[in-house]
């Protein structure tokens, strides 16, 4: 399956930059608790990197959300498939997902979980394609800026494949 993909991200690149991320982590939470909330299904391949490294304490939650549309490109529309389970209350808050495009989904989700009082609320993904911004979103780090191509792996999909991927590339559509 991986013959139509062009790496683009490699392996050792992403863990690099993971190690890069959970050190700034590491020192911009010094003395508190982490509670990272992985935006499923994407968001919790590059999550699980940073959590291996950060050193502080770590907490964890999970939310699915899920909009309207075709494969590859986002519609307005997000709906949450799944809430999460504990409650957001004076906790330093830490949102994964796998990538910021439109920026609908990561800009609901900031709205949604600021209503819930979290003592500070931040937002990380693996991939930034600013190009493609919809909704103007506050990130705290991103991992990698990439042009406006659609990317599958470390998370990403097409059509519910190639999530397993341990680098981010490019699929030719042509073979697909
Ligand atoms: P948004 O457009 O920023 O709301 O991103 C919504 C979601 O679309 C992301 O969390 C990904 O799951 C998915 N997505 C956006 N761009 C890509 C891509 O290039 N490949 C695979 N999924 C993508
Ligand atoms: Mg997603």
């Amino acid at each position: 399956m991986e013959e139509n993909i062009k790496v683009l991200v490699k392996e050792e690149d992403i863990y690099k930059r993971a190690d890069e991320m959970a050190a700034q982590i590491d020192k911009d939470y010094a003395g508190r608790t982490v509670h990272m909330i992985g935006v499923l299904n994407g968001g919790v391949f590059f999550m699980c990197e940073l959590a291996k490294r950060i050193t502080i304490p770590v907490t964890f939650d999970f939310l699915a959300i899920s909009s309207y549309g075709n494969a590859t490109e986002s519609s307005g529309n997000v709906i949450i498939k799944k809430n999460l389970d504990q409650n957001l209350e004076g906790r330093d808050v830490i949102v994964v997902d796998d990538i910021v495009d439109s920026g609908r989904s990561l800009g609901l989700v900031h709205k949604m979980l600021l209503e819930r009082h979290p003592a500070s609320l931040r937002m990380v993904t693996l991939l930034d394609k600013p190009e493609r911004r919809v909704v103007d979103v506050d990130m705290y780090m991103t991992g990698f800026t990439i042009p406006n191509e659609f990317v599958v792996g470390f998370g990403l999909d097409y059509a519910a494949k190639y999530r397993n991927l341990p680098y981010v590339g490019v699929v030719d559509e042509s073979t697909l």
